[in-house]
């Protein structure tokens, strides 16, 4: 591995191109594996997923995409570590750095993560953070370019929590050109740190009102109130979020071919109701199944180019 490796940590650290040349990528490979035709980008190369939240879709497209590209993954719960005992990130990582070739993190901080990357040689991908989804976002601006055929101009509404996943949608939607229109209640905008980044401030509308941005929405999207980490805030937010709940009544006057959107795990019946997650609106299973052939193109993109 070259010292010139490449982390991603947010999906500001691809360019338009690069984002593009995923997509693309990703295309090839979803093709690929209906034809059970498999790569060697990883080939003797083991990549490690550190993961100190839960996670379904993650790990197991991680997993998977690593075995399909012909490295092995290891799997390690953070509370199985000697992290877990108060071992510094900077031991570890370097530690780390002589076993695996690649790391996948899932943690609280974002400055954990970073730090990883500062001291790990190979690449850092940021598996989700209180902070950033940015796995998730690729794959989901993939999603839409696959179903609707283009994502530049057109209109994203996402209603609901400003939390880490919709922090990675304002920032895929400034590089992508996408108009975004966030609904949240005040007190749960996305952070001004995450506003700061926004280039094209055009592009980004934000709104107290549940059905602000319903009518020319191209995408709905939304997540659960109650991110990983926030369990106590549970009987607040479920009463703060309630008029923000996904449903037929909300949809009322959307357009007829809008797609409807969640990275999942869902609380069906609070963010969402089963008619509208159910719906053929919904592309929640597809969403998860691109997050497997997005991280290979990912992969790909972080260990080819090196
Ligand atoms: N969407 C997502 O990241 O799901 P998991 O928490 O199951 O990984
Ligand atoms: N916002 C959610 C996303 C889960 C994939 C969380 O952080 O728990």
């Amino acid at each position: 591995m070259s010292i010139l490796k490449r982390d991603f940590l947010g999906i500001k650290d691809f360019t338009v191109e690069e984002i593009y040349r995923i997509f693309n990528l990703a295309k090839q490979y979803k093709s690929d594996r209906k034809k059970g035709k498999f790569s060697s980008v990883l080939e003797n190369k083991t990549v490690g997923l550190l993961f100190n939240k839960p996670s379904t879709r993650t790990r197991v497209s991680f997993e998977v995409a690593i075995s399909e590209l012909g490295g092995r993954p290891l799997y390690m719960s953070g509370a199985t570590t000697q992290i877990s005992r108060g071992e510094t990130i900077r031991d570890t990582s370097d530690v780390l750095s002589r076993y695996l070739s690649g790391l996948v993190i899932r943690t609280y901080k974002q400055e954990d993560v970073e730090e990883f990357a500062k001291s790990f040689s190979h690449p850092v991908i940021n598996a989700l953070t209180d902070l950033l989804h940015p796995c998730q976002i690729l794959s989901d601006y993939f999603t839409i370019y696959e179903k609707k055929g283009h994502v530049e101009g057109l209109n994203v509404t996402y209603i609901g929590d400003g939390n880490n996943v919709c922090n990675s949608l304002i920032l895929g939607a400034d590089i992508l050109g996408v108009n975004i229109r966030v609904s949240s209640p005040s007190g749960y905008r996305p952070p001004e740190q995450i506003l700061k980044l926004v280039k094209n401030k055009k592009l980004l509308e934000m709104d107290t009102r549940p059905g602000r941005f319903i009518s020319d929405a191209d995408v709905i999207y939304t997540d659960t109130w109650i991110s990983m980490g926030e369990e106590k805030a549970m009987a607040a937010k479920k009463k703060i979020f309630r008029k923000y709940q996904i449903n037929k009544e909300l949809l009322a006057g959307a357009k007829k071919d809008f797609l409807f959107m969640h990275c999942l795990p869902a609380h069906r019946g609070w963010e969402v109701t089963d008619d509208v997650i159910d719906s053929k609106n919904s592309v929640v299973i597809d969403q998860a199944e691109n997050r497997l052939h997005c991280q290979k193109a990912l992969l790909h993109s972080l260990y080819s180019e090196l």
